[in-house]
């Protein structure tokens, strides 16, 4: 495997970044992961869009030109001969002697890009089957709108999850309503058959996977809702799965050890998915 550090492409092995970056010291960066499918990088405009928020909201330079990277990208991919997988970037304020204060101007952004294969197939029986989530307080910070390496409590989530024999956490707000997954975004379909996923002003992160099942719901004629929803609803909900660039959409058949409906994935989850696959190009 090949991964781009900085400027130079060198073997994943190898792939280092200096023990003052401020990635490292202080999660001091942002990320994203895009899916590759049939050789190509889904989304790649709105990924690069809101990688470009997120810069912005920490005032962090692009560390190459936006054209730049869509090569590097892209050259990534085709070097690890990625037909499935996904493509990893990540931008750090840049290495510095350890201090809280931005460094120096001038201390130039740390620019890593990799990508690793994925089984369609694997991912297939997955979808089939379904997925368990656990529930989890909400403990992250109020920024969880920029995509930032600090994910710490979504590891910890996780994990916790993993222990619990499911997939995924979902943060649950004070007030008793989902907030997203460690990973992914929640939705629900509810008995009329509408989606619904929690509105993305704040507090959670805005998915791209997510804008895009927006789009195929259209196309399918399906009505979305953006409006929050509780715990208890999802249980209680007709369907429920979970979206991102890893997982695209999945069906969620178990929340905390109860069923959603007959614990099988539900067909308008399918059907999204199915069309993501079809249309999502
Ligand atoms: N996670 N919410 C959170 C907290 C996420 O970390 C992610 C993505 C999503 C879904 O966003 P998108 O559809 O753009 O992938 C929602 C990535 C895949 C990750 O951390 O691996």
């Amino acid at each position: 495997r090949i991964a781009y550090v900085n400027g130079r492409y060198t073997p994943h092995a190898d792939a280092s970044v200096h023990v003052e970056d401020r990635g490292y010291q202080f999660a001091d960066g942002v990320y994203e992961v895009c899916e590759v499918a049939r050789g190509n990088i889904m989304d790649m405009t709105r990924h690069l869009d809101r990688l470009d928020r997120s810069l912005r909201e920490l005032r962090i330079e692009w560390p190459i030109a936006r054209r730049a990277l869509e090569f590097v990208m892209r050259e990534v991919v085709r070097r690890n001969h990625v037909e499935n997988g996904l493509v990893y970037l990540q931008v750090t304020r840049g290495v510095a002697p350890r201090d809280h204060y931005f460094p120096a101007a001038g201390t130039q952004p740390a620019l890593v890009v990799t990508a690793k294969r994925s089984s369609p197939a694997v991912a297939a029986r997955r979808a089939a089957e379904g997925v368990k989530v656990i529930t989890v307080p909400e403990n992250r910070w109020e920024r969880v709108d920029i995509k930032t390496v600090g994910l710490l409590p979504n590891v910890l989530a996780r994990q916790k999850a993993r222990e619990a024999g499911a997939v995924e956490a979902w943060f649950i707000d004070t007030d008793g309503t989902v907030k997203e997954g460690a990973s992914t975004n929640a939705w629900i379909v509810t008995a009329d058959g509408t989606l619904v996923t929690r509105p993305a002003e704040f507090g959670i992160l805005r998915g791209i996977t997510r804008a895009t099942v927006m789009d195929v719901a259209k196309k399918l004629g399906l009505k979305v809702e953006e409006r929050s929803f509780s715990v208890d609803e999802a249980k209680g909900a007709k369907e429920a799965f979970i979206t991102a660039a890893t997982t695209v959409v999945m069906p969620v058949v178990d929340i905390d050890g109860a069923s959603v409906a007959n614990g099988h994935p539900g067909s308008v989850t399918l059907s999204l998915r199915e069309a993501f696959f079809d249309i999502a190009e």
